[in-house]
């Protein structure tokens, strides 16, 4: 039997970083998509096909754990899977995604999340709360800080509030928006520039924490013009935002022009993910959305405009 899930791209819109230390965030899944199908077959292998490379290891071999392999999530999947069915036959798992890789549209997370629901598929349907946590605990295989906020948007869907402690909870929304999202084409590991920031905390804790304080009440006043339907303090909220992320030094200098050229004609831009590379977005309406695309089109940049996609893991 084939089984096959779907999972979004995300954008941050507040919070990255600082939600590793505690801080809220606020997070909306994009219509670009992963698709993974699983299929269970006799050899008494696990193999993976994916645009990270391919991969064929004994089901009972250990060896790939000792690489930092990028699809060690998939085999991590893959095993626990395997081993709670009892099983001794073999997976294939083949997994196409639309989201660029490493640019802080949360393909690893996207693809943890299609994984996890379409592995165990082929026995039996777990709960999305099940898939989630069966995600995170993969995702850390290769990323041990994950806040869990990534997976949880790209398993639900739509507008979240996520708080590590607290969890989540989906928000309605009623204000009409747009992203255009810049990719700067710079690559990022989002483990390193959040090592770095773990430093920043280290070595300026009461910087760092007076950040936190600071992001905390931008977050509220976000959720706040959110219920309002206020795109114009929504987007100098983001600005504000931008500058905080600044400061804590995760923005390059092809993204902090990106950023400006965004804000010209936008509501407000900003990173989004980890940065040290990756996307910017800013946030339009239909009023000032095709300026803001052409702008940054000339930026060498790739380009392209999101809503919010509100269907989370099929
Ligand atoms: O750049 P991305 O898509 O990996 O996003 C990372 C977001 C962080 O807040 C930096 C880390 C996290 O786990 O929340």
């Amino acid at each position: 039997m084939k089984s096959i899930s779907s999972a979004p791209a995300k954008i941050i819109l507040f919070g990255e970083h600082f939600v590793v230390h505690g801080v809220k965030a606020l997070l909306c899944t994009i219509d670009k998509r992963v698709i993974v199908s699983s299929n269970q077959i006799d050899e008494k292998v696990i193999k993976i096909k994916s645009t990270l490379g391919n991969l064929s290891t004994n089901i009972s071999s250990k060896s790939i754990d000792e690489q930092k392999n990028p699809l060690k999530p998939f085999l991590y999947i893959a095993r626990k899977i395997l081993e709670k069915n009892n099983t001794n036959s073999g997976i294939e798992i083949e997994i196409n995604s639309e989201i660029p890789i490493g640019v802080g549209l949360g393909s690893s997370s996207a693809c943890c999340v299609a994984a996890a629901a379409s592995i165990s598929g082929i026995f039996d349907k777990l709960s999305r709360e099940q898939i989630l946590k069966l995600a995170i605990e993969a995702e850390r295989e290769i990323f041990q800080k994950t806040s869990g906020a990534d997976c949880a948007v790209c398993t639900y869907g739509g507008l979240i509030e996520f708080n590590a402690k607290e969890g989540f909870s989906n928000l309605e929304s009623k204000m009409d928006f747009s992203l255009v999202i810049a990719n700067s084409k710079e690559t990022h590991s989002t483990n390193h520039i959040v090592h770095k920031v773990q430093d920043f905390k280290d070595k300026h804790q009461e910087l760092f924490s007076s950040f936190c304080d600071k992001e905390n009440m931008i977050i509220e006043k976000a959720l706040g013009a959110l219920e309002e339907n206020n795109l114009v303090v929504f987007g100098q909220l983001m600005s504000k935002n931008q500058d905080l992320l600044d400061q804590l030094g995760v923005t390059t200098a092809k993204l902090r022009n990106l950023v400006n050229v965004a804000r010209g004609t936008s509501y407000g831009a900003k990173i989004t993910g980890a940065g040290g590379g990756g996307c910017i977005i800013g946030l339009v309406d239909d009023s000032n959305l095709d300026n803001t695309l052409a702008n940054l089109k000339n930026q060498d940049s790739e380009c392209f405009v999101s809503k919010i996609d509100y269907n989370g893991l099929t």
